[in-house]
């Protein structure tokens, strides 16, 4: 489970273990929290794994691990990027972490000949004439899943709001205009429009997402649209 610090994954770790199965949840070896996220990840009782971001080290990471489903929710944000930049790092960008990190992994999931599932969160309302960076770098992302030849589960939600550990202007006016607009619309009929893009919690996400991918049998890749994401 990478990016299982997030707001995302960590409901995807208390999910996978809630249904019993073993879950390796991986945080970054730099991460300053690394001894909270010990502590919180063994009382659900998954396993913390501080392998570095590096093909070779994932690799090997794999092929010991031998796992059957990996689950990626990686991502950054501007904030992120603005804050690393204020001290003195080379910021991250979309590209860098959710496209370049993801891609890491399926390349190191690819080589140790793996037959497990990728589980990747792209983004609802994704389009490949895209001018964002950031619908740019999950166009780029699902690509390169599909070029992989690994089985996976690709997953579009829209908006995924809750308690965060930091404060998300943007997203939550978003959800919380595009949840409003899609409320109206929904009362003149719209009923689809409205099921695909109001927004979703971290938690009813990961069900979802645990749930589709525990579901897929076989090779291939199935994606998945936000409004078959609730559960
Ligand atoms: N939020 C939304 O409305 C929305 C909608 C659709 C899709 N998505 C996408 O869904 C995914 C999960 O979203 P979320 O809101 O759950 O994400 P989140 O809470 O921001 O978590 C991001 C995860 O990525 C890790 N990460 C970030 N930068 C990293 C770096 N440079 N190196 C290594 N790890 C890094 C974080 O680790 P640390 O904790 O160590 O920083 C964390 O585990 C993201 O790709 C997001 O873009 C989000």
């Amino acid at each position: 489970m990478a990016g299982a610090t997030g707001h995302t994954g960590r409901e995807v770790v208390r999910e996978l273990r809630a249904r019993g199965v073993s879950t390796v949840a991986h945080v970054r070896p730099d991460s300053s929290r690394l001894a909270h996220w010990r502590a919180s990840f063994a009382e659900l009782g998954a396993e913390v794994d501080v392998t570095a971001f590096e093909l070779d080290a994932l690799c090997a990471t794999f092929e010991r691990l031998a796992p059957t489903h990996v689950f990626s929710c990686l991502g950054t944000t501007r904030a992120r990027a603005k804050q690393v930049a204020r001290a003195g790092d080379a910021p991250p960008t979309y590209d860098s972490v959710d496209y370049g990190l993801t891609a890491l992994l399926v390349d190191a999931l690819a080589q140790s000949r793996s037959e497990a599932c990728f589980v990747y969160i792209s983004a609802a309302g994704i389009s490949p004439n895209t001018r964002s960076a950031y619908m740019r770098a999950r166009v780029k992302a699902e690509a390169h899943i599909r070029e992989s030849g690994l089985a996976a589960v690709i997953a579009r939600p829209s908006f995924i709001v809750g308690d965060r550990d930091e404060r998300r202007v943007g997203e939550h006016v978003g959800s919380v205009v595009g949840d409003a607009v899609l409320g109206v619309l929904g009362a003149f009929g719209a009923r689809k429009l409205r099921a695909r893009y109001r927004s979703t919690t971290g938690a009813e996400l990961a069900r979802a997402l645990v749930a589709h991918a525990l579901d897929h049998g076989g090779g291939g890749v199935s994606v998945i649209e936000a409004d078959d994401l609730r559960v």
